[in-house]
């Protein structure tokens, strides 16, 4: 992918990444690299003016968002990802907005996989946890039952511990067969979990590897992993 925002610049200058069924691929990357533009790139909130987006064998280059959420792509953006002025199940049913089919089974699924939704489902989710309100945010994308899973630094400023719990539940999505694509501050421990992963500089793949590859290689741990 090569592109940027209208008329601007390219941020992309030839970004590729590849996530297979069920596999977790992690983005890692100094601020400003371009994780968040390329992630926006696969969901189609850019024009890459280079490049394509393939989709289940499917050239979706073209398409909306919209039209990419129908087809099976969920995306929580980096901010704003959560309606804080409705309650944690009004978020929930924002996502099932596009389905037409009783999504009830769905939401079941989701307060399994975080049950503290469910106990707060009343509630409105700005009033939640920063950790609780990614799992609002989270739940809200699986409500469009995704094939793809995409995720910009869900772990973006909750303490350890909770980074731990949404990445085993990050694990347990995957583990039913849904693609998990996810941009990581939290890098060493991102690409602990992850089968396969990326890191951008400067908007082009700097190295690609297993997440055990990119964990080994010294020149990735001396710049990007602090030693
Ligand atoms: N909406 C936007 N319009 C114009 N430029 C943007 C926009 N969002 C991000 N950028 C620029 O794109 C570059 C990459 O940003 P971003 O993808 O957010 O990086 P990262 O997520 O890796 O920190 C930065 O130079 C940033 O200023
Ligand atoms: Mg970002």
């Amino acid at each position: 992918m090569i592109g940027g925002y209208g008329r601007g610049a390219d941020i992309l200058n030839g970004v590729t990444l590849d996530v297979e069924l069920g596999e977790i691929a992690v983005i890692v990357g100094p601020n400003g690299a371009g994780k968040s533009t390329a992630m926006k790139a696969v969901f189609g909130m850019l024009n890459i003016h280079t490049g394509s987006v393939v989709f289940d064998g499917e050239d979706i280059t073209r398409l909306s968002p919209q039209a990419r959420v129908a087809k099976g792509m969920g995306f929580v953006p980096q901010t704003h990802n959560i309606f804080a002025s409705m309650s944690v199940e009004e978020n929930l049913e924002m996502g099932a907005f596009l389905r037409r089919d009783d999504y009830r089974d769905t939401m079941a699924q989701v307060y399994d996989l975080f049950p503290i939704l469910k106990e707060k489902r009343h509630q409105h989710a700005g009033e939640l946890s920063g950790g609780q309100r990614q799992q609002v945010a989270v739940g809200r994308a699986l409500m469009t039952k995704p094939k793809l899973l995409m995720l910009d630094e869900p772990t973006a400023g909750v303490s350890p511990i909770v980074m731990d719990e949404l990445f085993d539940r990050i694990i347990e999505v995957a583990r039913t067969g849904i693609s998990i694509l996810m941009v990581e501050q939290n890098a060493r421990q991102a690409l602990e979990i992850a089968h396969k992963g990326y890191v951008l500089v400067q908007g082009a793949n700097g190295y690609t590897g297993s997440g055990k590859e990119l964990l080994a290689n010294p020149d990735v741990r001396k710049s990007f992993l602090g030693g």
